[in-house]
């Protein structure tokens, strides 16, 4: 399953159904993706869990209900990531807020996707608020992971116009197909080093990677 001469190596991290570890998963096998997925790990049995090892990839599943602690849990989580021999982590759909101890032990190399043009609406239920605010504009987030939720700098986004005859579902499921360009398109930039996240700096070296992408009209891409 894993593209030889990868240099990227990715922990990604669900919770549930796992269609953007899927999309991360197809992309990993395009000629031009120099990233492979080590390790996809979920904290409760998930069904992104047997699509993954489906298609080859090692998994494991370190329930939360095993573990007395939140702090044993993600000792746990941190030491089988190490294992993988991972040197990033793609929260993708994991739906449990990190410790700051966590994330301290992977300085600058979590990244989450959020269904939101963040800062607007961090956390949970973001189509139902969007809607009920009447935004004229939703979408989707790819960015750094802080100890403050939803926070990190902001690496690329995608934005579309809320139509009029939207509900939830329907924005939800055009917001996903969002996700599954913009988040293969940032981690494969990150393996190419067509963006740079020093220090928690955000610098696109090359937006070029824009162009390979099919964006409907009313799409638009937004590199942080
Ligand atoms: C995705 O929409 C993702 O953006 C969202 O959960 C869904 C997971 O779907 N993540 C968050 O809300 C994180 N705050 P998936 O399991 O099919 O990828």
């Amino acid at each position: 399953m894993s593209r030889a001469n990868s240099q990227l190596k990715i922990a990604v991290l669900i919770s549930g159904r796992g269609s953007n570890m899927q999309a991360l998963a197809n992309h990993a096998e395009t000629p031009n993706a120099s990233y492979q997925i080590c390790l996809v790990a979920a904290n409760k049995p998930a069904d992104g869990l047997s699509i993954a090892s489906d298609a080859g990839l090692s998994t494991a599943l370190i329930d939360r209900k095993s573990y007395t602690s939140k702090q044993d849990h993600e000792r746990a989580l941190a030491e089988a990531i190490e294992a993988s021999g991972a040197n990033w982590i793609c929260l993708a759909g994991y739906m449990s807020v990190l410790s700051a101890d966590f994330i301290a032990r992977f300085e600058g190399k979590i990244i989450n996707i959020h269904p939101s043009l963040l800062p607007d609406y961090k956390g949970l239920h973001t189509h139902e608020r969007a809607l009920a605010d009447s935004q004229k504009f939703h979408g989707v987030s790819v960015h750094l992971v802080t100890p403050v939720l939803d926070d990190g700098a902001v690496i690329a986004q995608m934005r579309l116009p809320v139509r009029s005859a939207d509900t939830q579902e329907s924005l939800s499921a055009r917001v996903l197909v969002l996700e599954h360009i913009l988040y293969p398109m940032v981690i494969g930039s990150l393996a190419s080093g067509a963006v740079t996240l020093d220090a928690g700096q955000v610098c696109w070296q090359d937006i070029s990677v824009a162009n390979a992408l099919s964006l409907s009209e009313d799409t638009t891409l937004i590199f942080g």
